[in-house]
């Protein structure tokens, strides 16, 4: 009897102990960027624009890093074939359409210089898709410089000047 009282108000002390220990140890919300709340079984099937990943850091890792990969490999090479044309095509696509799904990421309070980043980045993007399905070198070369410039500008204003990309 004794022990189970005993074990009963330990617990009682515990539970509580443990956790705001879990609520203080939180990473706190970083302030240049919202954190999107991601896809979760309530909101899954709402016809809105939800984010998967609501993490800023996640979705530019597994978006945009692989993407400029492929893409600044393939816009090294000098005699582009087909295959490259391809390649370039679908990677400028998604970076462009990438520029979208910045659109609703950004926090309301600085929205305005967040969204003209994404904006420019999507412009660029989506003229350098036009011009690989043109095949065209010297447009394409000027718009994919032009287009990791603003990657870069976001990632000055937004990421403390991290993440400075080289074409
Ligand atoms: C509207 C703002 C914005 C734009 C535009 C933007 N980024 Fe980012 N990017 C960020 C932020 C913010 C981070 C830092 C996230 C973090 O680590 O918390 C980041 C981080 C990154 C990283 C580092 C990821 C890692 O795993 O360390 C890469 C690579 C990257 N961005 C690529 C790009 C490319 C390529 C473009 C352009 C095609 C681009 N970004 C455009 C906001 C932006």
């Amino acid at each position: 009897m004794k022990t189970n009282r005993f074990a009963l108000t330990l617990g009682m002390l515990l539970v509580p102990a443990i956790a705001s220990l879990i609520i203080l140890t939180r990473a706190p919300i970083p302030a240049t960027f919202a954190q999107a709340p991601s896809v979760e079984p309530s909101n899954e099937l709402k016809s809105e624009l939800v984010p998967v990943e609501g993490d800023m850091h996640e979705f530019m890792e597994y978006v945009f890093q692989p993407t400029y990969k492929r893409l600044k490999e393939s816009m090294a090479i000098s005699e582009k074939d087909n295959a490259n044309w391809k390649s370039i095509k679908s990677d400028s696509l998604i970076l462009a359409e990438g520029g979208n799904l910045l659109l609703f990421r950004g926090s309301a309070s600085e929205s305005q210089d967040w969204n003209q980043h994404a904006t420019t980045v999507r412009k660029f993007g989506g003229q350098l898709y036009q011009a690989a399905k043109q095949k065209n070198q010297a447009d394409s070369e000027v718009a994919y410089r032009t287009m990791i410039q603003n990657c870069n500008a976001c990632h000055q204003d937004f990421a403390d000047g991290e993440h400075q990309l080289a074409p």
